[in-house]
């Protein structure tokens, strides 16, 4: 409950490095997460290097130029599907949740961001065929005085969202 209050999206990053320790940890909080039928569909690209972290910055304005960008796929060879649907975006969010959890636990700031073209992306980054972005995590230290914009502080009251039958 400390952390879901906690966490907010960062849009503004300090260009601090984040240490290995902690890619480390928020990778294994992800590798820890549920998926459908235990297949582990997820593919992980980790964006640090100065020339992905332009690249990703120019395919999208929502990468905000944090010092690391988590690009999450699912590997459509594997993921459990069934009547025609496949979990990958679920298994895929899943995990995106305990690493981004796991990131506000260590100190640092998240986004979750879906404001990108998957293909565009797959093919700039050279993906096989098989790994579908999912969505991107940037990931950093916040920028000094960042605060949380004002949607964080807008949420529903359970009364509209909940029903008891
Ligand atoms: C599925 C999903 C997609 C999102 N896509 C974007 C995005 O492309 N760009 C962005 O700046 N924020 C994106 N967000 C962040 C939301 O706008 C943000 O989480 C929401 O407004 C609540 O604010 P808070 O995270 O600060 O509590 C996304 C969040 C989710 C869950």
């Amino acid at each position: 409950m400390d952390l879901a209050r906690a966490r907010f999206a960062v849009r503004e990053y300090a260009q601090t490095p984040v240490e290995q320790a902690k890619i480390d940890s928020i990778l294994e909080a992800g590798r820890l997460a549920p998926t459908a039928k235990n297949v582990q569909p997820q593919h992980i690209y980790v964006l640090q290097s100065p020339e992905a972290i332009a690249k990703i910055n120019e395919l999208t304005r929502c990468a905000y130029h944090a010092p690391v960008v988590f690009l999450v796929c699912y590997d459509t060879e594997l993921v459990w599907t069934k009547d025609g649907e496949n979990s990958g975006n679920m298994d895929c969010s899943i995990v995106g949740t305990h690493m981004m959890m796991e990131a506000t636990e260590l100190g640092l700031g998240t986004c979750w961001v879906k404001w990108f073209d998957p293909a565009e992306v797959a093919a700039a980054f050279d993906l096989p065929a098989n790994h579908k972005p999912s969505f991107l995590l940037p990931c950093g230290y916040a920028a000094e005085g960042v605060q949380p914009h004002a949607n964080h502080f807008n949420r529903k009251p359970l009364s509209e969202t909940v029903t008891y039958k």
